[in-house]
């Protein structure tokens, strides 16, 4: 009798005793949306330690670095043979001085280091996925000095998402370095339903973006595509988990400095991560020019964290709008089409009143555009935006 009486207290101590991470007691990763490089865009399976250490040097060089971006990220092909021990070890060929000597050199460069690795029991290109090694690898990775962690979804077979991803998930918890965890499951089982839940801080929601417009590349999506795929997913993003609609292929060629604009201005107003996906050793000054436009990062970087939505529609004409911090909005002006329009935002569609006067600055043109009362209007390129910020 006694015993029963006492067992809410025997439970009470065993927690304390004995406490088990949750989710709000892990270290705040991804406040905002990670910024950073990841090699897979352009150099596919083409990497090794000197691109890496290039990368590196680059974003420090360009001014990237100075504005956001931190975490360089190694993806698909660094993986060699398991030693002995099972432990994974890099492609020696490609990268011989070792993944600690690598990370120790970007993080020299004030910068964050990441990996990539498969939740089956082989990544994409074949080599060597985690399944069954989750906690040796989490305490490799750790050991070595990562800070990110991409986990894909090849050869997965009959695993469950939710699962696999919560193992790596406390894997990386019990290796005791804070490692942003980046799902990559592409959308299927739903990932924005449980990816906060099972630790990670961005998951995939689409398949792989191509770098062009609109329409399919081989197995990869248009561009304008991916935004339609992620538009209503707006509620699953914030702080510390954020919807990722892949990549950005600005500067890789295959779209116009317009339709990159573009592609930069939706990415930022959907709060998603700006992973750049080119070669940093050869940017235009377009290229630059977008991948650093300070205002239009800020919009995505905004503390809030609260992703933008589309609030009005009209064939190849759309507004969208997100609320910042301050009682801004970011708004854009999106012009899916193949000849100039006129897109108007009307104060009510932005949750203002419609009979006061809002301050419009246009972040592209970088210039004030003045007060202006229940709406605004502007001409947009085909395949082009005009992005706004409005304050009452
Ligand atoms: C998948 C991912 C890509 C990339 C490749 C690597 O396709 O979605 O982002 O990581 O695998 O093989």
């Amino acid at each position: 009798m006694r015993f029963f009486r006492s067992l809410p207290i025997i439970l009470l101590l065993g927690c304390i005793g004995f406490p088990t991470l949750t989710y709000a007691q892990q270290p705040l990763l991804a406040q905002t949306p990670p910024m950073g490089w990841n090699s897979w865009n352009k150099f596919g399976c083409h990497v090794n330690e000197a691109l890496i250490r290039s990368a590196a040097d680059h974003m420090v060089a360009s001014g990237m670095s100075a504005v956001g971006y931190q975490y360089v990220v190694i993806d698909d092909c660094w993986q060699g043979e398991r030693d002995a021990n099972g432990n994974i070890q890099p492609d020696a060929q490609l990268f011989p001085s070792g993944i600690k000597a690598l990370a120790d050199y970007v993080h020299s460069r004030g910068l964050k280091f990441g990996i990539y690795t498969d939740a089956g029991t082989k990544a994409c290109a074949g080599r060597s996925g985690s399944r069954g090694h989750e906690f040796q690898d989490a305490r490799q990775y750790a050991a070595w000095g990562v800070d990110y962690l991409k986990e894909d979804w090849c050869n997965t077979g009959t695993q469950n998402p939710e699962s696999s991803y919560t193992t790596m998930h406390e894997a990386l918890v019990a290796a005791g370095r804070p490692i942003v965890l980046s799902i990559c499951e592409w959308g299927a089982a739903k990932p924005y339903l449980w990816g906060k839940e099972v630790g990670g801080n961005l998951w995939r929601t689409t398949g792989d973006i191509a770098d062009k417009f609109e329409g399919k590349d081989d197995y990869r999506i248009g561009m304008i595509d991916i935004v339609d795929m992620n538009a209503a997913l707006y509620p699953y993003a914030g702080p510390g988990h954020w919807n990722d609609p892949d990549m950005l292929q600005v500067g890789n060629g295959g779209m116009t400095p317009v339709e990159y604009r573009t592609h930069f201005s939706m990415w930022a107003m959907m709060a998603a991560p700006l992973m750049a996906g080119n070669d940093l050793s050869a940017m235009s000054a377009d290229t630059k020019s977008i991948l650093m436009n300070k205002e239009v990062i800020a919009v995505d970087q905004d503390s809030l964290g609260e992703a933008g939505r589309r609030v009005w529609r009209d064939g190849d004409l759309e507004v969208w709008s997100r609320n910042l911090t301050g009682g801004y909005r970011a708004v854009v002006l999106l012009n899916r089409g193949t000849t100039a329009r006129n897109i108007t935002v009307h104060w009510t569609d932005i949750g203002y009143p419609d009979f006061l006067n809002a301050q419009v600055r246009d972040l592209w043109k970088a210039e004030d555009m003045g007060s202006a009362k229940s709406s605004y209007t502007a001409g947009v390129a085909a395949h082009g935006v005009v992005m706004l910020t409005v304050k009452l």
